[in-house]
């Protein structure tokens, strides 16, 4: 069954793929879901594609997309999708958005596929078996010290009491690591701790869709997944701390005060 699963996400992914590859030739006007939350007719075109991959492979799972919300089913199945991850650097043409396909089976993540766009590296896992980057194993960086490490984060699109802590928390770690990258693209972010490109990522305003595939590939390449405060992490969770494992107390000791300062604790 793992198999058949992974099969489709790829398949999906791939199709995906080639959509907002060629959808770079041409203009790409958003839409706003909000006023930085932006929306493209090839967020929307992805999303059917791979949904219709999905029902019909496996016509009774349940999915939850990003664009077109929930098709509940009593299915122990569920296909949680990011048809295009990092919109906005899609329209600007910034290199670092992706497609992201997780499905989970009771809850629990099952199976995770993320392409990263525009360098169609694709990052795979199936629960207990490992993950992949173009089918060579990965693994996260065996640094254990934040001063040596580099971190990545994200800004969630609402201006309020987060995106304040979250900016408290790139002074603290930008004074204290190597450098904190802020790309635009959380599900590719979490594959960059995964491969061992970055130690850490923390985001306060996920959502299931940025997460879904992104945890599992982390936690089958050896990193460590929780909330901010240390608790743990299901992708109904907004906020991540998510590390190769080695700095995550570390981390905790920073993220802890500064959710305290902002009443931010179990949100
Ligand atoms: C966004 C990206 C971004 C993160 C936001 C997400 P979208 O996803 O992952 O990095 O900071 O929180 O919403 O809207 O481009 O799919
Ligand atoms: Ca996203
Ligand atoms: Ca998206």
């Amino acid at each position: 069954m793992n198999q058949d699963l992974l099969n489709t996400a790829k398949s999906a992914a791939q199709e995906a793929g080639k959509i907002i590859l060629s959808a770079l030739d041409q203009p790409r006007i958003p839409d706003f879901k909000g006023r930085t939350d932006l929306v493209t007719e090839t967020d929307r075109r992805c999303e059917e594609v791979i949904i219709s991959y999905i029902k019909k492979k496996f016509p009774d799972h349940a999915v939850l997309a990003e664009e077109s919300g929930a098709y509940d089913s009593a299915s122990e199945y569920e296909w949680v999708i990011d048809p295009l991850d990092g919109t906005t650097n899609f329209v600007h043409g910034y290199s670092s958005f992706g497609v992201s396909i997780g499905c989970m089976k009771n809850g629990h993540p099952e199976i995770g596929v993320v392409l990263e766009l525009p360098s169609r590296r694709f990052f795979t896992a199936v629960s207990g078996a490992g993950a992949f980057a173009d089918g060579n194993p990965i693994h996260v960086s065996n640094n254990s010290k934040l001063n040596t490490s580099l971190l990545v984060t994200g800004f969630g699109y609402d201006h309020g009491k987060k995106w304040e802590a979250n900016m408290a928390l790139f002074k603290t770690f930008t004074d204290i690591t190597q450098g904190v990258r802020r790309l635009g693209a959380a599900a590719v972010d979490l594959c960059h701790v995964a491969c061992g490109m970055a130690d850490g990522f923390w985001e306060f305003d996920l959502h299931p869709w940025d997460t879904a595939a992104g945890i599992l590939i982390l936690s089958e390449a050896g990193g460590t997944i929780t909330q901010m405060d240390g608790k743990a992490f299901n992708i109904y969770n907004k906020q991540v701390l998510a590390t190769n494992g080695k700095i995550h107390n570390a981390m905790l000791v920073h993220t802890r005060p500064v959710l305290d300062t902002f009443n931010l604790r179990d949100v």
